[in-house]
Protein backbone atom coordinates (compact mmCIF):
# COMPACT_ATOMS: atom_id res chain seq x y z
CA UNK A 1 0.00 0.00 0.00
CA UNK A 2 1.15 3.58 -0.69
CA UNK A 3 1.67 5.80 1.72
CA UNK A 4 1.63 10.04 2.01
CA UNK A 5 1.56 12.55 4.08
CA UNK A 6 -1.28 14.22 1.96
CA UNK A 7 -3.54 13.26 -0.19
CA UNK A 8 -5.57 15.77 -1.84
CA UNK A 9 -8.59 14.31 -3.77
CA UNK A 10 -9.54 16.64 -7.15
CA UNK A 11 -7.04 19.06 -8.79
CA UNK A 12 -8.68 22.45 -9.49
CA UNK A 13 -7.22 25.35 -8.61
CA UNK A 14 -7.90 24.86 -5.17
CA UNK A 15 -6.46 20.97 -4.98
CA UNK A 16 -3.35 21.41 -7.43
CA UNK A 17 -2.23 24.67 -5.65
CA UNK A 18 -2.78 22.70 -2.39
CA UNK A 19 -0.80 19.68 -3.47
CA UNK A 20 2.52 21.65 -5.14
CA UNK A 21 2.39 23.73 -2.09
CA UNK A 22 2.68 21.05 0.57
CA UNK A 23 5.57 19.24 -1.43
CA UNK A 24 7.14 23.04 -1.53
CA UNK A 25 6.81 21.96 2.45
CA UNK A 26 8.65 18.41 2.12
CA UNK A 27 5.55 16.68 2.11
CA UNK A 28 5.06 13.40 0.31
CA UNK A 29 1.77 14.14 -1.61
CA UNK A 30 -0.41 12.67 -4.31
CA UNK A 31 -3.58 13.93 -5.90
CA UNK A 32 -6.70 11.88 -7.05
CA UNK A 33 -8.31 13.14 -10.22
CA UNK A 34 -11.43 11.53 -12.08
CA UNK A 35 -11.10 13.70 -15.25
CA UNK A 36 -8.70 12.82 -17.80
CA UNK A 37 -6.97 16.18 -17.35
CA UNK A 38 -5.54 17.73 -14.29
CA UNK A 39 -6.99 21.86 -13.41
CA UNK A 40 -10.92 20.94 -12.53
CA UNK A 41 -13.76 23.06 -13.60
CA UNK A 42 -11.94 26.30 -13.94
CA UNK A 43 -9.24 24.46 -16.44
CA UNK A 44 -11.43 22.07 -18.32
CA UNK A 45 -14.56 23.90 -18.74
CA UNK A 46 -14.61 27.52 -16.56
CA UNK A 47 -12.44 30.02 -16.13
CA UNK A 48 -9.77 29.06 -18.97
CA UNK A 49 -11.87 28.41 -21.94
CA UNK A 50 -14.73 31.23 -20.78
CA UNK A 51 -11.51 33.46 -21.45
CA UNK A 52 -10.64 32.57 -24.35
CA UNK A 53 -14.28 32.55 -26.33
CA UNK A 54 -14.36 35.93 -24.44
CA UNK A 55 -10.84 37.66 -25.46
CA UNK A 56 -11.62 36.04 -29.25
CA UNK A 57 -15.04 37.75 -29.60
CA UNK A 58 -13.96 40.92 -28.27
CA UNK A 59 -11.25 40.75 -30.77
CA UNK A 60 -14.27 40.14 -33.52
CA UNK A 61 -16.24 42.93 -32.08
CA UNK A 62 -13.05 45.53 -32.16
CA UNK A 63 -12.37 44.80 -35.41
CA UNK A 64 -15.88 44.53 -37.28
CA UNK A 65 -17.19 47.69 -35.17
CA UNK A 66 -14.41 49.79 -33.76
CA UNK A 67 -11.49 49.60 -35.75
CA UNK A 68 -13.14 51.92 -39.01
CA UNK A 69 -14.05 54.04 -36.42
CA UNK A 70 -10.20 54.71 -35.72
CA UNK A 71 -8.89 54.70 -39.24
CA UNK A 72 -8.28 51.51 -40.08
CA UNK A 73 -9.76 49.72 -42.67
CA UNK A 74 -9.63 45.52 -43.28
CA UNK A 75 -12.88 44.44 -44.83
CA UNK A 76 -15.78 42.59 -43.70
CA UNK A 77 -14.43 40.93 -40.43
CA UNK A 78 -15.86 37.28 -40.56
CA UNK A 79 -16.46 34.62 -37.29
CA UNK A 80 -14.68 31.19 -38.27
CA UNK A 81 -16.55 29.65 -35.18
CA UNK A 82 -14.72 26.15 -36.22
CA UNK A 83 -11.24 27.85 -35.62
CA UNK A 84 -12.76 30.22 -32.29
CA UNK A 85 -13.78 26.97 -30.88
CA UNK A 86 -10.32 24.94 -31.27
CA UNK A 87 -8.51 28.49 -30.54
CA UNK A 88 -10.11 27.79 -27.06
CA UNK A 89 -9.16 23.90 -26.58
CA UNK A 90 -5.65 25.15 -27.45
CA UNK A 91 -6.12 27.50 -24.25
CA UNK A 92 -7.44 24.47 -22.31
CA UNK A 93 -5.17 21.90 -23.45
CA UNK A 94 -1.51 24.24 -22.83
CA UNK A 95 -3.29 24.82 -19.04
CA UNK A 96 -4.28 21.49 -18.19
CA UNK A 97 -0.91 20.11 -19.36
CA UNK A 98 1.02 22.71 -16.89
CA UNK A 99 -0.49 21.41 -14.01
CA UNK A 100 0.71 17.91 -15.14
CA UNK A 101 4.01 19.46 -15.78
CA UNK A 102 4.09 20.96 -11.88
CA UNK A 103 3.00 17.72 -10.68
CA UNK A 104 6.35 15.94 -12.03
CA UNK A 105 8.52 18.74 -11.14
CA UNK A 106 6.87 18.99 -7.78
CA UNK A 107 7.26 15.11 -7.23
CA UNK A 108 3.65 14.75 -6.63
CA UNK A 109 1.89 11.42 -7.64
CA UNK A 110 -1.24 11.55 -9.51
CA UNK A 111 -3.79 8.64 -9.33
CA UNK A 112 -6.43 8.86 -12.01
CA UNK A 113 -10.01 7.35 -10.78
CA UNK A 114 -12.75 8.46 -8.62
CA UNK A 115 -11.33 9.15 -4.74
CA UNK A 116 -13.41 7.94 -1.61
CA UNK A 117 -12.45 8.81 1.57
CA UNK A 118 -12.52 5.06 3.48
CA UNK A 119 -12.08 6.57 6.86
CA UNK A 120 -9.10 9.39 8.23
CA UNK A 121 -5.49 7.94 6.89
CA UNK A 122 -7.37 5.85 3.99
CA UNK A 123 -8.56 7.06 0.40
CA UNK A 124 -9.84 4.29 -2.23
CA UNK A 125 -9.00 5.45 -5.84
CA UNK A 126 -11.43 3.43 -8.22
CA UNK A 127 -9.74 3.46 -11.91
CA UNK A 128 -12.38 3.97 -14.95
CA UNK A 129 -11.74 0.33 -15.57
CA UNK A 130 -13.00 -0.54 -12.06
CA UNK A 131 -9.69 -1.71 -10.23
CA UNK A 132 -9.31 -0.36 -6.84
CA UNK A 133 -6.15 0.27 -4.76
CA UNK A 134 -6.00 1.87 -1.46
CA UNK A 135 -3.42 4.86 -0.48
CA UNK A 136 -2.72 5.53 3.41
CA UNK A 137 -2.38 9.08 4.07
CA UNK A 138 -1.49 11.12 7.14
CA UNK A 139 -4.03 14.05 5.91
CA UNK A 140 -6.94 14.92 3.43
CA UNK A 141 -7.63 17.31 1.57
CA UNK A 142 -10.91 17.05 -0.16
CA UNK A 143 -10.42 19.91 -3.15
CA UNK A 144 -13.50 18.47 -5.29
CA UNK A 145 -15.51 21.84 -6.10
CA UNK A 146 -19.02 22.13 -7.86
CA UNK A 147 -21.20 21.22 -10.54
CA UNK A 148 -24.05 23.20 -12.49
CA UNK A 149 -27.12 23.56 -10.40
CA UNK A 150 -30.76 22.25 -12.06
CA UNK A 151 -33.56 24.04 -12.68
CA UNK A 152 -36.59 22.07 -11.90
CA UNK A 153 -38.27 20.57 -14.98
CA UNK A 154 -35.86 21.99 -17.32
CA UNK A 155 -33.45 18.85 -18.21
CA UNK A 156 -29.52 20.03 -19.90
CA UNK A 157 -29.17 17.89 -22.80
CA UNK A 158 -26.66 19.89 -23.37
CA UNK A 159 -27.29 20.76 -26.95
CA UNK A 160 -30.36 22.74 -26.80
CA UNK A 161 -30.53 22.95 -23.43
CA UNK A 162 -26.99 24.19 -22.24
CA UNK A 163 -24.88 24.52 -18.70
CA UNK A 164 -21.88 26.66 -19.12
CA UNK A 165 -19.88 23.60 -20.63
CA UNK A 166 -22.47 22.87 -23.22
CA UNK A 167 -22.39 27.07 -24.14
CA UNK A 168 -18.32 26.67 -24.22
CA UNK A 169 -18.91 24.40 -27.25
CA UNK A 170 -21.79 25.15 -29.39
CA UNK A 171 -20.86 23.95 -32.90
CA UNK A 172 -23.06 27.19 -34.28
CA UNK A 173 -24.00 30.55 -32.95
CA UNK A 174 -27.81 30.52 -31.76
CA UNK A 175 -29.88 32.88 -33.58
CA UNK A 176 -32.08 33.83 -30.46
CA UNK A 177 -30.08 32.46 -27.53
CA UNK A 178 -32.27 32.57 -24.16
CA UNK A 179 -30.15 32.68 -20.62
CA UNK A 180 -31.62 31.78 -17.29
CA UNK A 181 -29.88 33.43 -14.40
CA UNK A 182 -28.39 37.25 -14.88
CA UNK A 183 -25.11 36.17 -12.67
CA UNK A 184 -21.67 36.03 -13.88
CA UNK A 185 -21.83 33.14 -16.10
CA UNK A 186 -25.03 34.15 -17.60
CA UNK A 187 -23.51 38.12 -18.49
CA UNK A 188 -19.97 36.65 -19.14
CA UNK A 189 -20.95 33.43 -22.31
CA UNK A 190 -23.71 36.12 -23.23
CA UNK A 191 -21.87 38.65 -24.53
CA UNK A 192 -19.74 35.78 -25.95
CA UNK A 193 -22.35 34.43 -28.54
CA UNK A 194 -23.94 38.21 -28.64
CA UNK A 195 -20.51 39.17 -29.76
CA UNK A 196 -20.74 36.14 -32.40
CA UNK A 197 -24.03 37.52 -33.78
CA UNK A 198 -27.02 36.05 -31.31
CA UNK A 199 -29.93 37.47 -30.18
CA UNK A 200 -29.74 37.34 -26.28
CA UNK A 201 -32.25 37.49 -23.79
CA UNK A 202 -31.71 37.15 -20.13
CA UNK A 203 -34.38 36.00 -17.48
CA UNK A 204 -32.80 36.75 -13.79
CA UNK A 205 -35.23 35.41 -10.83
CA UNK A 206 -34.40 39.05 -8.68
CA UNK A 207 -34.75 42.37 -9.68
CA UNK A 208 -31.25 43.34 -10.31
CA UNK A 209 -28.22 41.49 -12.20
CA UNK A 210 -25.46 40.49 -10.62
CA UNK A 211 -26.60 39.58 -7.06
CA UNK A 212 -23.96 40.20 -4.43
CA UNK A 213 -22.11 43.02 -5.85
CA UNK A 214 -22.63 46.53 -5.58
CA UNK A 215 -26.11 47.89 -6.33
CA UNK A 216 -25.26 50.63 -8.11
CA UNK A 217 -22.58 48.97 -9.84
CA UNK A 218 -24.76 46.73 -10.74
CA UNK A 219 -27.72 49.48 -12.09
CA UNK A 220 -24.77 50.81 -14.16
CA UNK A 221 -23.25 47.63 -15.87
CA UNK A 222 -26.98 46.19 -16.93
CA UNK A 223 -27.46 49.66 -19.10
CA UNK A 224 -24.09 49.23 -21.26
CA UNK A 225 -25.46 45.37 -21.39
CA UNK A 226 -28.33 46.82 -22.54
CA UNK A 227 -26.90 49.60 -24.98
CA UNK A 228 -24.54 46.92 -26.57
CA UNK A 229 -28.23 45.08 -27.28
CA UNK A 230 -28.77 42.51 -24.72
CA UNK A 231 -32.41 42.07 -23.32
CA UNK A 232 -33.04 41.86 -19.58
CA UNK A 233 -36.70 40.55 -18.06
CA UNK A 234 -36.02 40.94 -14.28
CA UNK A 235 -38.28 40.02 -11.74
CA UNK A 236 -39.17 36.64 -13.35
CA UNK A 237 -38.61 33.26 -13.23
CA UNK A 238 -38.80 30.33 -16.34
CA UNK A 239 -41.38 27.83 -15.63
CA UNK A 240 -41.15 25.14 -18.13
CA UNK A 241 -39.07 24.57 -21.81
CA UNK A 242 -41.12 22.96 -24.17
CA UNK A 243 -38.36 21.01 -26.45
CA UNK A 244 -41.28 19.17 -28.71
CA UNK A 245 -40.89 22.35 -32.20
CA UNK A 246 -38.14 23.51 -33.97
CA UNK A 247 -37.83 25.85 -32.15
CA UNK A 248 -37.58 25.53 -28.12
CA UNK A 249 -41.13 27.29 -26.19
CA UNK A 250 -39.60 29.02 -22.87
CA UNK A 251 -42.72 29.68 -20.49
CA UNK A 252 -41.72 32.53 -18.46
CA UNK A 253 -43.51 34.49 -15.89
CA UNK A 254 -43.13 37.13 -13.07
CA UNK A 255 -41.19 35.60 -10.47
CA UNK A 256 -44.39 36.81 -8.08
CA UNK A 257 -46.38 34.83 -10.21
CA UNK A 258 -48.85 36.08 -12.67
CA UNK A 259 -49.62 35.63 -16.66
CA UNK A 260 -47.30 33.28 -18.51
CA UNK A 261 -45.38 34.53 -21.63
CA UNK A 262 -43.86 32.43 -24.09
CA UNK A 263 -40.41 33.38 -25.65
CA UNK A 264 -38.73 31.48 -28.53
CA UNK A 265 -34.91 30.20 -28.73
CA UNK A 266 -32.71 28.22 -29.99
CA UNK A 267 -30.79 27.50 -27.45
CA UNK A 268 -31.43 28.47 -23.60
CA UNK A 269 -28.42 28.59 -21.13
CA UNK A 270 -29.18 27.50 -17.76
CA UNK A 271 -26.79 29.45 -15.33
CA UNK A 272 -28.49 29.98 -12.13
CA UNK A 273 -25.58 28.72 -10.18
CA UNK A 274 -23.47 26.14 -8.93
CA UNK A 275 -23.66 23.35 -5.71
CA UNK A 276 -20.87 21.57 -3.81
CA UNK A 277 -19.72 18.07 -5.71
CA UNK A 278 -19.19 15.15 -3.06
CA UNK A 279 -21.25 13.01 -4.87
CA UNK A 280 -19.49 9.08 -4.26
CA UNK A 281 -16.97 10.52 -1.77
CA UNK A 282 -17.77 8.23 0.70
CA UNK A 283 -18.19 11.13 3.62
CA UNK A 284 -21.13 10.06 5.61
CA UNK A 285 -20.05 6.75 5.96
CA UNK A 286 -16.31 7.89 6.85
CA UNK A 287 -18.28 10.40 9.49
CA UNK A 288 -17.81 13.86 7.82
CA UNK A 289 -20.25 16.68 8.32
CA UNK A 290 -22.33 18.80 5.92
CA UNK A 291 -23.18 21.92 6.35
CA UNK A 292 -27.20 22.93 5.91
CA UNK A 293 -26.52 23.82 2.04
CA UNK A 294 -24.75 20.28 1.46
CA UNK A 295 -21.14 21.88 1.65
CA UNK A 296 -18.60 20.24 3.23
CA UNK A 297 -18.79 21.38 7.12
CA UNK A 298 -14.52 23.12 8.40
CA UNK A 299 -13.33 25.31 11.19
CA UNK A 300 -11.08 28.29 10.26
CA UNK A 301 -8.00 26.29 9.51
CA UNK A 302 -9.87 24.08 7.25
CA UNK A 303 -10.68 20.91 9.35
CA UNK A 304 -13.25 19.22 9.60
CA UNK A 305 -14.95 17.36 12.15
CA UNK A 306 -13.01 14.38 11.65
CA UNK A 307 -9.19 14.29 12.27
CA UNK A 308 -6.61 14.76 9.41
CA UNK A 309 -9.38 15.54 6.67
CA UNK A 310 -9.39 18.63 5.75
CA UNK A 311 -11.51 20.84 3.05
CA UNK A 312 -11.05 23.88 0.85
CA UNK A 313 -12.36 25.56 -2.57
CA UNK A 314 -15.95 25.44 -4.24
CA UNK A 315 -16.95 21.92 -1.95
CA UNK A 316 -16.97 24.61 1.04
CA UNK A 317 -18.26 27.55 2.41
CA UNK A 318 -17.59 31.21 0.89
CA UNK A 319 -17.45 32.82 -2.94
CA UNK A 320 -17.20 30.17 -5.94
CA UNK A 321 -13.74 31.45 -7.00
CA UNK A 322 -10.76 30.22 -8.55
CA UNK A 323 -8.60 32.76 -6.74
CA UNK A 324 -10.22 31.96 -3.31
CA UNK A 325 -9.57 28.20 -3.72
CA UNK A 326 -5.89 28.17 -4.68
CA UNK A 327 -5.39 30.17 -1.75
CA UNK A 328 -7.57 28.41 0.70
CA UNK A 329 -5.45 25.95 -1.06
CA UNK A 330 -1.90 27.37 -0.12
CA UNK A 331 -3.49 28.29 3.60
CA UNK A 332 -4.33 24.58 4.32
CA UNK A 333 -0.68 23.02 2.87
CA UNK A 334 0.63 25.53 5.46
CA UNK A 335 -1.33 24.62 8.25
CA UNK A 336 -0.95 20.75 7.44
CA UNK A 337 3.03 21.57 8.41
CA UNK A 338 2.67 23.37 11.66
CA UNK A 339 2.78 26.92 10.20
CA UNK A 340 0.59 29.78 10.12
CA UNK A 341 -1.73 29.35 6.76
CA UNK A 342 -4.68 31.85 6.32
CA UNK A 343 -6.74 33.75 3.88
CA UNK A 344 -8.40 37.40 4.23
CA UNK A 345 -12.05 37.13 3.39
CA UNK A 346 -12.22 40.71 3.18
CA UNK A 347 -9.83 40.93 0.27
CA UNK A 348 -10.85 38.37 -2.05
CA UNK A 349 -11.17 40.09 -5.86
CA UNK A 350 -13.90 39.19 -7.97
CA UNK A 351 -14.07 40.09 -11.66
CA UNK A 352 -16.64 39.83 -14.48
CA UNK A 353 -14.67 39.28 -17.64
CA UNK A 354 -16.88 41.13 -20.20
CA UNK A 355 -16.64 44.36 -21.97
CA UNK A 356 -16.24 46.76 -19.48
CA UNK A 357 -15.43 44.72 -16.99
CA UNK A 358 -16.56 45.00 -13.11
CA UNK A 359 -14.65 44.48 -11.00
CA UNK A 360 -14.55 44.99 -7.06
CA UNK A 361 -12.71 44.03 -3.39
CA UNK A 362 -14.67 44.02 0.02
CA UNK A 363 -17.72 45.59 0.76
CA UNK A 364 -20.41 46.86 -0.80
CA UNK A 365 -22.52 50.12 0.10
CA UNK A 366 -25.98 47.57 0.63
CA UNK A 367 -23.43 45.53 3.30
CA UNK A 368 -21.81 48.26 4.88
CA UNK A 369 -25.77 49.94 5.37
CA UNK A 370 -26.50 46.17 6.75
CA UNK A 371 -24.01 46.43 8.99
CA UNK A 372 -24.55 50.07 10.33
CA UNK A 373 -20.89 50.96 9.33
CA UNK A 374 -20.32 54.56 8.42
CA UNK A 375 -18.73 55.20 5.51
CA UNK A 376 -17.49 58.09 2.92
CA UNK A 377 -17.76 57.24 -1.10
CA UNK A 378 -15.56 58.27 -3.27
CA UNK A 379 -16.26 58.30 -7.17
CA UNK A 380 -14.35 59.18 -10.30
CA UNK A 381 -16.11 58.32 -14.07
CA UNK A 382 -13.73 57.07 -16.95
CA UNK A 383 -15.59 60.14 -18.93
CA UNK A 384 -12.70 62.47 -17.02
CA UNK A 385 -9.96 60.22 -17.30
CA UNK A 386 -7.64 61.73 -20.22
CA UNK A 387 -6.34 57.86 -20.76
CA UNK A 388 -9.81 56.62 -21.13
CA UNK A 389 -10.65 59.66 -23.25
CA UNK A 390 -7.73 59.04 -26.38
CA UNK A 391 -9.26 56.13 -26.50
CA UNK A 392 -12.89 56.56 -26.60
CA UNK A 393 -13.41 53.85 -24.13
CA UNK A 394 -15.10 56.09 -21.49
CA UNK A 395 -17.96 53.82 -19.68
CA UNK A 396 -17.77 53.17 -16.14
CA UNK A 397 -16.89 54.59 -12.71
CA UNK A 398 -14.73 53.97 -9.96
CA UNK A 399 -16.13 53.69 -6.46
CA UNK A 400 -13.94 53.99 -3.41
CA UNK A 401 -16.15 53.10 0.06
CA UNK A 402 -14.14 54.13 3.41
CA UNK A 403 -14.84 54.36 6.76
CA UNK A 404 -16.29 57.28 7.73
CA UNK A 405 -14.12 57.89 11.19
CA UNK A 406 -10.99 56.12 10.20
CA UNK A 407 -10.61 56.50 6.59
CA UNK A 408 -9.53 53.16 6.32
CA UNK A 409 -11.27 51.39 2.57
CA UNK A 410 -13.75 49.14 2.88
CA UNK A 411 -14.96 48.20 -0.40
CA UNK A 412 -13.39 49.45 -4.17
CA UNK A 413 -15.61 48.44 -7.13
CA UNK A 414 -15.02 49.69 -10.74
CA UNK A 415 -16.96 49.26 -13.77
CA UNK A 416 -14.73 49.85 -16.97
CA UNK A 417 -11.96 48.59 -19.59
CA UNK A 418 -9.36 46.85 -17.34
CA UNK A 419 -11.18 47.17 -14.31
CA UNK A 420 -9.84 43.63 -13.34
CA UNK A 421 -6.37 44.51 -13.72
CA UNK A 422 -7.01 47.75 -11.97
CA UNK A 423 -8.62 46.38 -8.74
CA UNK A 424 -5.46 44.99 -7.24
CA UNK A 425 -3.86 48.15 -6.32
CA UNK A 426 -7.32 48.10 -4.58
CA UNK A 427 -6.75 44.97 -2.85
CA UNK A 428 -3.53 45.28 -1.61
CA UNK A 429 -4.52 48.70 -0.32
CA UNK A 430 -7.38 46.54 1.87
CA UNK A 431 -5.04 44.12 2.57
CA UNK A 432 -2.68 46.06 4.34
CA UNK A 433 -5.36 48.19 6.06
CA UNK A 434 -4.82 51.37 4.18
CA UNK A 435 -6.95 54.44 3.68
CA UNK A 436 -8.39 56.34 1.11
CA UNK A 437 -5.49 58.73 1.50
CA UNK A 438 -2.51 56.80 1.44
CA UNK A 439 -4.12 55.68 -2.42
CA UNK A 440 -4.74 59.42 -3.22
CA UNK A 441 -0.66 60.22 -2.19
CA UNK A 442 0.40 57.39 -4.34
CA UNK A 443 1.91 58.75 -7.63
CA UNK A 444 0.14 56.85 -10.81
CA UNK A 445 1.84 57.51 -13.90
CA UNK A 446 -0.07 59.40 -16.58
CA UNK A 447 -1.77 58.73 -18.80
CA UNK A 448 -3.48 55.54 -17.30
CA UNK A 449 -7.00 54.58 -16.68
CA UNK A 450 -5.26 53.79 -12.93
CA UNK A 451 -5.23 57.22 -12.79
CA UNK A 452 -9.39 57.36 -12.35
CA UNK A 453 -8.56 55.19 -9.53
CA UNK A 454 -6.10 57.55 -7.62
CA UNK A 455 -8.59 60.04 -8.74
CA UNK A 456 -11.79 57.90 -6.59
CA UNK A 457 -9.12 57.32 -4.01
CA UNK A 458 -8.58 61.71 -3.61
CA UNK A 459 -12.72 61.87 -4.14
CA UNK A 460 -13.53 60.22 -1.20
CA UNK A 461 -12.49 63.58 0.85
CA UNK A 462 -13.82 65.25 -2.14
CA UNK A 463 -10.71 67.04 -3.94
CA UNK A 464 -10.50 65.24 -7.41
CA UNK A 465 -8.41 67.32 -9.79
CA UNK A 466 -9.84 66.37 -13.17
CA UNK A 467 -13.96 66.76 -12.22
P1 LIG B 1 -12.95 22.38 -9.21
O1 LIG B 1 -12.20 23.28 -10.12
O2 LIG B 1 -14.37 22.14 -9.50
O3 LIG B 1 -12.16 20.99 -9.23
C1 LIG B 1 -12.62 19.88 -8.57
C2 LIG B 1 -11.98 18.66 -9.20
O4 LIG B 1 -12.26 17.53 -8.38
C3 LIG B 1 -12.52 18.30 -10.58
O5 LIG B 1 -11.44 18.12 -11.47
C4 LIG B 1 -13.28 17.00 -10.38
O6 LIG B 1 -13.21 16.14 -11.51
C5 LIG B 1 -12.51 16.41 -9.22
N1 LIG B 1 -13.29 15.45 -8.42
C6 LIG B 1 -14.53 15.60 -7.88
N2 LIG B 1 -14.86 14.52 -7.16
C7 LIG B 1 -13.82 13.66 -7.25
C8 LIG B 1 -13.56 12.38 -6.72
N3 LIG B 1 -14.42 11.77 -5.91
N4 LIG B 1 -12.38 11.80 -7.02
C9 LIG B 1 -11.47 12.40 -7.83
N5 LIG B 1 -11.67 13.63 -8.35
C10 LIG B 1 -12.81 14.25 -8.07
N6 LIG B 1 -13.66 31.50 -11.16
C11 LIG B 1 -12.81 32.54 -11.21
O7 LIG B 1 -12.20 32.88 -10.19
N7 LIG B 1 -12.61 33.24 -12.35
C12 LIG B 1 -13.26 32.93 -13.50
O8 LIG B 1 -13.05 33.58 -14.52
C13 LIG B 1 -14.17 31.84 -13.48
N8 LIG B 1 -14.83 31.49 -14.59
C14 LIG B 1 -15.68 30.43 -14.55
C15 LIG B 1 -16.39 30.11 -15.71
C16 LIG B 1 -17.26 29.05 -15.71
C17 LIG B 1 -18.00 28.72 -16.98
C18 LIG B 1 -17.42 28.26 -14.54
C19 LIG B 1 -18.34 27.08 -14.53
C20 LIG B 1 -16.74 28.59 -13.38
C21 LIG B 1 -15.86 29.67 -13.37
N9 LIG B 1 -15.17 30.05 -12.23
C22 LIG B 1 -14.33 31.13 -12.27
C23 LIG B 1 -15.30 29.31 -10.96
C24 LIG B 1 -14.11 28.36 -10.78
O9 LIG B 1 -14.04 27.49 -11.88
C25 LIG B 1 -14.24 27.58 -9.49
O10 LIG B 1 -14.42 28.47 -8.41
C26 LIG B 1 -13.00 26.75 -9.24
O11 LIG B 1 -12.76 25.86 -10.30
C27 LIG B 1 -13.12 25.97 -7.93
O12 LIG B 1 -11.96 25.22 -7.74
P2 LIG B 1 -11.96 23.88 -6.89
O13 LIG B 1 -10.55 23.42 -6.90
O14 LIG B 1 -12.63 24.08 -5.60
O15 LIG B 1 -12.87 22.85 -7.70
P1 LIG C 1 -24.44 33.13 -9.90
O1 LIG C 1 -24.75 32.72 -8.53
O2 LIG C 1 -23.38 34.12 -10.19
O3 LIG C 1 -25.76 33.68 -10.62
C1 LIG C 1 -26.92 32.93 -10.74
C2 LIG C 1 -28.07 33.87 -11.03
O4 LIG C 1 -29.21 33.10 -11.35
C3 LIG C 1 -28.45 34.76 -9.86
O5 LIG C 1 -28.56 36.08 -10.31
C4 LIG C 1 -29.77 34.17 -9.37
O6 LIG C 1 -30.60 35.14 -8.79
C5 LIG C 1 -30.33 33.67 -10.68
N1 LIG C 1 -31.32 32.60 -10.52
C6 LIG C 1 -31.31 31.57 -9.66
N2 LIG C 1 -32.39 30.77 -9.87
C7 LIG C 1 -33.08 31.32 -10.89
C8 LIG C 1 -34.25 30.96 -11.60
N3 LIG C 1 -34.94 29.86 -11.29
N4 LIG C 1 -34.67 31.74 -12.61
C9 LIG C 1 -33.97 32.87 -12.96
N5 LIG C 1 -32.84 33.25 -12.33
C10 LIG C 1 -32.40 32.49 -11.33
O7 LIG C 1 -24.17 31.75 -10.67
P2 LIG C 1 -23.54 31.44 -12.08
O8 LIG C 1 -23.57 32.62 -12.98
O9 LIG C 1 -24.20 30.19 -12.52
O10 LIG C 1 -22.04 31.14 -11.70
C11 LIG C 1 -21.71 30.05 -10.80
C12 LIG C 1 -20.46 30.34 -10.06
O11 LIG C 1 -19.35 30.35 -10.92
C13 LIG C 1 -20.50 31.67 -9.35
O12 LIG C 1 -20.46 31.43 -7.99
C14 LIG C 1 -19.31 32.41 -9.78
O13 LIG C 1 -18.56 32.86 -8.69
C15 LIG C 1 -18.47 31.41 -10.59
N6 LIG C 1 -18.00 32.08 -11.79
C16 LIG C 1 -17.08 33.07 -11.67
C17 LIG C 1 -16.65 33.76 -12.77
C18 LIG C 1 -15.67 34.87 -12.60
O14 LIG C 1 -15.12 34.99 -11.52
N7 LIG C 1 -15.43 35.69 -13.60
C19 LIG C 1 -17.13 33.45 -14.11
C20 LIG C 1 -18.14 32.43 -14.11
C21 LIG C 1 -18.51 31.76 -12.99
Amino acid sequence: MMSYDLVVIGTGPGGYVCAIRAAQLGMKVAVVEKLPTFGGTCLNVGCIPSKALLFASERFEEVAHHFPKMGIKIGKAEVDLPTMLKFKDQAVDGNTKGVAFLFKKNKIDAYQGTGRVLSAGKVEVKSGEGKTQVLETKNIVIATGSDVARLKGVEIDEKRIVSSTGALTLPKVPGKLLIVGAGIIGLELGSVWRRLGAQVTVVEFLDRILPGMDGEVARQFQRLLEKQGMTFKLGTKVSGVDTSGKMLKVSVEPAAGGPVEAIEADVVLVAIGRVPYTEGLGLKEAGVALDERGRVDIDAHFATNVKGIYAIGDVVRGAMLAHKAEDEGIAVAEIIAGHAGHVNYDAIPGVVYTSPEVASVGKTEEELKAAGIAYNVGKFPFTANGRAKSNQQTDGFVKFLADAKTDRVLGAHIVGVEAGEMIHECTVLIEFGGSSEDLARTCHAHPTRSEAVKEAAMNVAKRAIHM
